[in-house]
């Protein structure tokens, strides 16, 4: 923006400006499909402010800069927030905090701390406690009015219904989907042919807004909360302690919090973030540093959006350009056809990425992606390569729109677009990719697990002809493995004796590997352990099903219909035939309940590098005995199993106090325990 424009001219800017920045924001927040980076959205907001700024005539009520965000969805019911659910004002480097620094000297007298607070990435809730139980969870909305999600927010499991203790209080925090479950639930819309999520933002903002509690439930979203609105029977005087009287409640905070003496040492902590955070098991995209005495933050007060005792420090979005040389077509086992872009290799968060997913046909178009286009590109959730959007500018002249295929590139058939699908489909059930995909995921770590059974080794055994379908794995010789390329004595071997062990698998492992749709490996284990025998299965009907907690209409009925079909009737005795085990193995919940073991209601975790077991294997067994594996240390852990190279768990562990066993002490406790 140039200096000396004329008032007529920074007018037709601002109004340009805010009319952009509105259908933004509304795509963000209404319909949780964002178009632009945030760090687009953001250049252009703040060119909005310096402009204001510079003209403060042209400042109305209805500009972006002037109201707190959001507007309100039509379904839920509203709610009004007593105490405004502010923002935060944003700094993007050391200059910038360097500033705020001085601003805040100069609003008290008082010496003064901060304190460093990760800015999870999620969207903001509000929740209210009369003499401690759960009566209310709201959306931020627009900061005034937000939506009444109590009923969702009750099937967040870290959400605690009632509060350890009886205390009449409002508490604010973030509402997030973590990394895995957000790369495991775009995996499974892509299979399903469906729309895949930008983010973990808009993925948790989708669970959470979804007008069926049920659906938010299987959404595995996760709180951390970071404020206290109405203190009621709590007394804090810092930040610091009313987030460590939150953890007392048993409400969640995060634990990565720092208290600094000065702007230098908050640099410091923002520093060994940079590159932490891609380590983190959820997405952050900055740091909120905020004064940490009440009295002082009293001192310093408020704008009418945000507190002037805090500042958001935002992370640099870990963007690329590159070129787009080539898009791949390639086809899942349920017949979707996924698009990939082979690009110039890219330096992204530290890794360098050639490949993005496009996900499917519908965003190509919508994106207008072509070959030999400059795209810009990002990681969704920290993880996943993907091209947010083409530059434009750059387009070569004689660019044309990318021909979408007709026929599957593997089989050749006519492929369809099903009108309520994203995706391209190729229906050929005999579709040679579809089938090899099929059986690698049937042998893959989570169904079968067969050991160097990968895409490679299955591709050949499917073109020689000697593996048509799952039950062939089975009956797979010594010497058709040997005619395979870089099969060798060693790895036949190997492999016979990897098939052979996934005979003994139990049922779950089989049900998930046959790869019936909807079917994940959670409600494969729910299904195996209720009905025990895959005889069972087959007899049971849609209510049956129905009748476990957690499985759904979709599920039930994708079973019946499955298993009705002859040939699977047919496969199951091949199966069977070939010695494959076909029933539950673990132990019940309520036998579970009765084991006399150490590890019975015990919170295991385990870290580092185990060479005894695999830590599959290892969870299985300390379940068996009634114990509980999770991913995280914290004061709930009873009992960290560290193996070589243990890292942040381990130090975190030690400052908890937690039992440490090496992997040693493990297998002694196990092997003792299961001879009894
Ligand atoms: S404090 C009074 N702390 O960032 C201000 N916010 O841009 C309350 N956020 O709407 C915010 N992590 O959704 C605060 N540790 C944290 C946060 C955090 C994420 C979000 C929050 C807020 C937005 C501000």
């Amino acid at each position: 923006m140039s200096k000396g424009q004329t008032f007529e001219e920074a007018k037709e800017k601002v109004d340009e400006l805010r009319d952009t920045l509105d259908k933004y924001s509304y795509q963000y927040y209404v319909q949780d499909k964002p178009v632009i980076s945030d760090a687009d959205y953001d250049k252009l907001y703040r060119e909005l402010v310096k402009l204001e700024e510079e003209f403060p005539d042209l400042i109305s009520n209805d500009s972006p800069t002037q109201r707190v965000g959001g507007t309100i969805l039509p379904g839920f019911e509203k709610v009004v927030h007593d105490i405004p659910m502010l923002s935060l004002s944003n700094a993007f480097s050391e200059t910038d905090l360097i500033q705020f620094d001085k601003r805040i000297q100069k609003l008290t007298d008082k010496k003064i701390q901060y304190i460093c607070e990760l800015k999870i990435d999620g969207l903001a809730i509000s929740l209210k406690y009369k003499d401690g139980k759960l009566v209310l969870a709201a959306t931020r909305g627009n900061g005034t009015i937000g939506e009444n999600v109590t009923q969702n927010m009750r099937t967040v499991k870290s959400v605690p219904l009632r509060l350890k203790k009886p205390y009449t209080i409002e508490v604010r925090g973030e509402c997030y989907m973590p990394k895995a479950s957000f790369v495991a639930l775009n995996e499974k819309r892509e299979e399903n042919g469906e729309a895949v999520f930008a983010n973990t933002r808009n993925a948790a903002a989708g669970g959470l807004r979804n007008l069926d509690a049920k659906e938010t439930a299987k959404r595995n979203l996760n709180t951390f909360f970071y404020t206290v609105a109405d203190f009621g029977e709590m007394t804090a005087d810092s930040q610091e302690t009313a987030l460590k009287q939150l953890d007392q409640l048993g409400i969640r905070t995060n634990p990565e919090r720092k208290v600094c003496e000065t702007i230098e040492e908050v640099w410091e902590y923002i520093q060994s973030f940079q590159d932490k955070r891609t380590q983190l098991p959820y997405e952050i995209d900055g740091i909120v540093i905020k004064v940490n005495e009440f009295d002082a933050q009293e001192d310093i007060g408020y704008t009418v959006k945000a507190p002037r005792w805090a500042i958001a420090y935002k992370f640099k979005a870990e963007e690329g350009t590159t070129t787009i040389r080539e898009i791949e077509w390639t086809v899942g086992r349920t017949g979707v056809v996924t698009p990939t872009a082979i690009m110039d290799p890219v330096l992204l968060a530290g890794t360098t990425v050639r490949r993005a997913s496009l996900h499917n046909v519908d965003l190509i178009k919508e994106r207008d992606i072509r070959l030999l286009d400059t795209v810009v590109v990002h990681k969704a959730g920290d993880i996943i390569p993907e091209v947010t959007r083409v530059i434009l500018e750059d387009r070569l002249p004689d660019s044309e729109s990318y021909r979408i295929p007709t026929h599957c590139p593997t089989c050749k058939s006519e492929l369809v677009h099903l009108e309520e699908e994203v995706a391209l489909r190729c229906i050929n059930p005999k579709c040679p990719a579809q089938i090899t995909e099929g059986l690698a995921h049937f042998a893959s770590r989570n169904a079968m697990n067969i050991d160097g059974m990968g895409p490679k080794v299955i591709t050949q055994l499917f073109e020689k002809g000697f593996v048509h379908d799952v039950a062939d794995l089975y009956k797979v010789t010594y010497d058709e493995l040997l005619m395979l390329d870089k099969v060798k004595d060693k790895a036949a071997t190997n492999l016979l004796t990897a098939i052979d062990a996934s005979r003994h698998n139990s049922l779950e492992r089989l049900l998930f590997g046959l790869g019936i749709r909807h079917v994940g490996a959670k409600a494969a284990k729910q299904i195996a352990e209720h009905f025990e025998t895959i005889e069972n299965i087959q007899a049971a009907k849609q209510e049956d099903i129905i009748a476990i907690e957690g499985i759904g209409d979709i599920i039930a009925e994708s079973f019946v219909t499955y298993f009705s079909l002859p040939e699977v009737d047919e496969l199951i005795n091949e199966l069977r035939l070939c010695q494959v085990n076909l029933v539950y193995l673990g132990k019940k919940k309520a036998e579970v309940a009765q084991i006399d073991s150490y590890f019975n209601g015990k919170t295991v975790v385990l870290t580092g590098k185990l060479t005894h077991f695999t830590r599959e294997e290892a969870k299985n067994r300390i379940e068996n005995l009634g114990g509980k594996v999770t991913g995280s240390v914290s004061k709930k852990t009873d009992l960290i199993v560290a193996g070589e190279e243990a890292g942040s768990k381990l130090d975190r562990a030690q400052k908890l106090e937690v039992t440490v066993w090496d992997e040693d002490q493990l297998l002694k406790a196990l092997e003792g325990e299961e001879n009894e």
